[in-house]
């Protein structure tokens, strides 16, 4: 008998998606748009069964996320999804927005800043860590994932309306400007695309040897907390 998949969609907010089970914080977490969901849960407490879950989706998630925590819910992800599985995760392209940051005026940074740091209104609404495709490569094939695709949104007008990506609209960022009122932005986002394609990972030694990348100078104390509160969840 063929089983219904099991699809996560974590962090959902308002866009439910038929078909997945839809994950987010309690009720009383959110400030501003309340979540729509199946599941009331902060999905650091979540747990699957290893080689059970088709796909894991999220939106705007991950980078809310310290660095310690993020490796440690990827690597779960990579475990509880069968091979072949796929994970898509969109966060914003930190390294897209560090280059319009650098490019923009003092108006185009603030709107950038919110996009790179959060939007702080409630206690999850930082962001904690930056995503850009050259880290998706590295800490994903780390992990166990390949079979990548990556998918640069530079504006939500193109993530509205996908059938527009590449097209002159899309690429009109005056007008993106003024359509801002009506919701519309030009702040770079990226969709990454992968599969489990290893079914055993040492998850200890990978953690270990990517957060080694954020040391700076001798800081073996800090790498050993990190380690610690990564180690709890493992
Ligand atoms: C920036 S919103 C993105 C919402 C939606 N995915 C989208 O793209 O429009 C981040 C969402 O993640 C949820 N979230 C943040 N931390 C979470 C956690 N630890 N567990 C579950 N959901 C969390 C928030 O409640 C919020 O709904």
């Amino acid at each position: 008998m063929n089983q219904k998949p099991i699809k996560l969609h974590l962090g959902c907010q308002e866009k439910y998606l038929p078909g997945y089970i839809n994950i987010d914080l309690p009720h009383e977490a959110h400030t501003v748009r309340k979540a729509k969901v199946d599941v009331e849960a902060d999905v650091r407490d979540l747990s699957y069964p290893a080689e059970s879950v088709d796909e894991i989706r999220s939106h705007h998630l991950l980078e809310h996320f310290s660095r310690q925590e993020a490796l440690l819910l990827l690597a779960r992800w990579h475990k509880w999804l069968k091979m072949d599985g796929l994970l898509r995760l969109e966060t914003p392209d930190f390294e897209e927005s560090a280059r319009k940051f650098l490019k923009g005026n003092l108006d185009d940074q603030f709107q950038l800043a919110r996009h790179i740091f959060g939007s702080h209104e409630a206690d999850w609404a930082y962001h904690k860590d930056f995503w850009s495709e050259n880290k998706y490569r590295l800490v994903l094939r780390e992990l166990g994932y390949g079979d990548f695709r990556f998918e640069k949104i530079s504006n939500n007008v193109e993530s509205k309306f996908p059938v527009l990506k590449d097209t002159f609209i899309s690429k009109q960022e005056r007008l993106l400007k003024k359509l801002g009122p009506l919701g519309f932005n030009n702040l770079p986002n990226i969709v990454a695309y992968a599969k489990k394609v290893v079914k055993d990972v040492d998850y200890h030694t990978v953690i270990r040897r990517i957060l080694e990348k954020s040391l700076v100078g001798r800081e073996t104390k800090i790498l050993d907390v990190w380690m610690k509160e990564a180690e709890r969840g493992m």
